[in-house]
């Protein structure tokens, strides 16, 4: 079975800006593929790429085996735009009507049901969008991306705007589709987010992926701690296993020892890491006086802090395609359609 999404030597220029400087990637099915980096880094240009909203400079991307752009490709994604809005005059229930005829979903009621309870709407089927709050059209916005049963769902920050009860909604939401073998890309600066719910993760900075891998390799270990009668040292390039023998070589060499941590660094270390904002760490001198660490990593457990959270902020009017929420507040953006070109040769 082919990829769900797979991409090739991905390169984009819009004009002299190198937006993507070849992307390699693939998302199994069933997997939930995060994709990291900072402001500017080239993500929402390759989700839209994979939509077929942005003609890529080289390279390939496929879905399920298909040319991004094509019909075959269309019919099997879904897509929530990071800057999108809907008309405020549309029910949530009469928005998911409009999905279901543009991309011909025989669904039904049935359908457009199942998908507002899914994102926690189903009490407010006749709400108009412009009496919801943001985090509602974020979950609408979800429902639209569901509509058709879609194989690769490819969605670009969408909790950006949501409360945390809101974010652990979509997080159930995610896990539940994979297990239906639903692939997805999530694009997030919430790393939390992510390292809780994504099988494999790549960090990508100036167009480039620079890391790459599950969040448990990425957030290795970081680092041992120990307390003595003359205070804390760490030693940042000790692991777990190393822990035994530096107490033994600290109670060797006379020291009390009062306690030992195995330190591990977060997604968010390595992401900064990744990305070069990392302050530099300390060496590890293995025995008395090992110089503190500087990178601060965390406690024995995940979960990444402090995530930069960008919000959202509704663009213009969704238009067509299959779930395609479009952004139109971009002005500049290079459509399939072949309007406001802007790129290099
Ligand atoms: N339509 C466009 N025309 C010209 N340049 C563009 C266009 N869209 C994006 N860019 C540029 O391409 C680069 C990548 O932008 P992109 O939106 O893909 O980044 P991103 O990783 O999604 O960032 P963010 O986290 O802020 O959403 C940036 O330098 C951006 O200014
Ligand atoms: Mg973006």
């Amino acid at each position: 079975m082919p990829a769900a999404l797979s991409v090739t030597g991905l390169r984009k220029a819009y004009g002299s800006v190198q937006a993507l400087r070849g992307i390699d990637l693939a998302v199994g099915a069933g997997e939930l593929f995060g994709l990291l980096g900072p402001n500017g880094a080239g993500k929402s240009t390759l989700v839209k790429i994979a939509c077929g909203l942005v003609r890529p400079s080289a390279g390939a991307v496929e879905v399920c085996g298909s040319p991004a752009g094509s019909a075959h490709a269309h019919a099997q994604l879904g897509y929530l735009a990071e800057l999108f809005r809907f008309p405020d005059w549309c029910t949530a229930e009469e928005l998911l009507g409009l999905h279901q005829e543009l991309i011909g979903s025989q669904g039904g009621v049935a359908e457009r049901r199942e998908l507002l309870q899914l994102v926690e709407l189903g009490d407010v089927p006749g709400r108009r969008v412009g009496a919801m709050s943001k985090g509602m059209q974020q979950r609408l916005g979800l429902a639209q991306a569901l509509v058709g049963a879609p194989r690769l769902l490819l969605l670009d920050e969408p909790t950006s705007a949501l409360d945390p009860a809101g974010r652990r909604t979509v997080r159930q939401l995610l896990e539940r589709l994979r297990e239906r073998g639903v692939s997805v890309l999530l694009n997030s600066h919430l790393l939390s987010e992510v390292e809780l719910v994504c099988d494999r993760v790549a960090i990508i900075d100036g167009g480039e992926v620079v890391a790459a891998g599950t969040p448990a390799e990425l957030s290795r270990a970081g680092g041992v701690e120990v307390e003595t009668a003359a205070g804390v040292r760490t030693f940042p390039a000790a692991t777990r296993a190393d822990a035994p023998r530096i107490v033994r070589e600290l109670v060797a060499a006379g020291e009390d020892v009062y306690s030992v941590r195995a330190l591990s660094s977060t997604l968010e270390d390595a992401y900064l890491e990744a990305v070069g904002r990392a302050p530099v760490a300390g060496d590890e001198t293995g025995g008395r006086g090992a110089a503190d660490e500087a990178a601060k990593p965390g406690a024995d457990e995940m979960g990444g802090r402090g995530a930069a959270h960008e919000a959202a902020e509704p663009g213009a009017d969704e238009t067509g395609g299959r779930g395609a929420a479009d952004e139109a507040a971009e002005p500049g953006a290079d459509d399939a359609a072949g309007r406001a070109e802007d790129e290099a040769a």
